[in-house]
């Protein structure tokens, strides 16, 4: 039997793999604007289980695989047994046994590991706590689209040091590019698992302005992520002087790019003027989730395919 492969982070897979993704996602992405049909997982089903709020995550996935001719099971904490507290090991061998691939957002990255280990079918990370690895790789997808590769370029990351800022790290040392991040005291990225990231290839500061002078791409988040609502007020105060202006925008190279995962809050993270003005590339953005998941589960269930 073939292992499973998982993609719980960004490090799952290799440059190699990354490079044959982004031109898949790219034809399937094509295929389907000339509205072809190309329905290869007649008859399969993904559970989608959902311990946090979605709104991409949910319809990406689930038109997704209605796209590919497959079906998806949408779980959620408050009807499902799993907020009744089944273990998630046994959650995970029931799914797997009645599904062919799993999506999960959750809270900690450690219950998605034990639910990847006791399932018989592939495991996609939907967001947790510590990483958010479809989100980069729409957003990396999406900058190729726009301006080609991104190795030598540099990213800016204002704001939070959370799932998104760290799963560009990963991204960074992996395809080769820059990433200069900036937060306000005591939100600064923490690097997990030393092995997955090259600090030599990253650079902190507080200073939103260092961060983002002569960025090819300038990207934020919100302020308080999803878990962290207790600590909105305190927050908000912290990162008054982290919202991404059109006066900061101005030390990004002339041809930036700015993205945001969404949902945003315009006034907060971003100033409404950058957010929907002429750099922005947010709704590309968020419609490459479909194509890029696309491409992802093709990929975790049927292996490369000839382009
Ligand atoms: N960017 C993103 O993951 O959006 P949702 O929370 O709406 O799924
Ligand atoms: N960092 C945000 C991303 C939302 C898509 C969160 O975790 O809530």
């Amino acid at each position: 039997m073939k292992p499973v492969r998982h993609y719980l982070q960004f490090s799952d897979l290799s440059r190699e793999e990354y490079s044959y993704l982004f031109e898949r996602s790219k034809t399937l992405k094509r295929r389907r604007n000339e509205g072809e049909r190309y329905q290869p997982l007649l008859g399969q089903v993904m559970s989608m289980v959902f311990e946090k709020n979605s709104t991409r995550t949910r319809v990406s996935f689930e038109a997704g695989m209605a796209q590919l001719g497959g079906h998806a099971i949408f779980l959620d904490a408050q009807t499902s047994q799993i907020g009744r507290g089944e273990p998630v090991e046994d959650t995970a061998r029931v799914l797997s046994r009645m599904s062919d691939i799993i999506m999960v957002r959750t809270f900690e990255q450690a219950m998605l590991e034990r639910l990847a280990a006791n399932s018989r079918v592939p495991v996609i990370n939907g967001l947790t706590n510590e990483y958010h690895p479809c989100q980069i790789l729409a957003d990396i997808f999406t900058y190729i689209e726009q301006r080609g590769s991104i190795k030598g370029k540099t990213v800016a990351w204002i704001g939070d040091g959370n799932n998104m800022s760290r799963t560009w790290l990963q991204a960074a040392k992996i395809l080769g590019f820059k990433l200069k991040v900036a937060t306000p005291v005591g939100y600064e990225l923490t690097v997990l698992d030393r092995q997955h990231y090259d600090t030599s290839v990253f650079e902190a500061s507080h200073s939103a302005k260092n961060a983002i002078s002569q960025a090819d791409l300038v990207t934020t988040d919100v302020f308080t992520s999803m878990g962290f609502e207790a600590e909105k007020e305190q927050r908000l105060a912290a990162f008054r002087d982290y919202q991404v202006t059109p006066e900061l925008m101005q030390q990004a190279k002339p041809d930036a790019l700015f993205m945001h995962c969404l949902p945003a809050h315009r006034g907060e993270e971003v100033a409404a003027s950058v957010i929907d003005g002429p750099q922005s590339v947010v709704w590309d953005e968020a419609e490459n989730r479909l194509h890029v998941q696309k491409a992802l589960i093709e990929f975790l269930l049927l292996g490369q395919q000839p382009s």
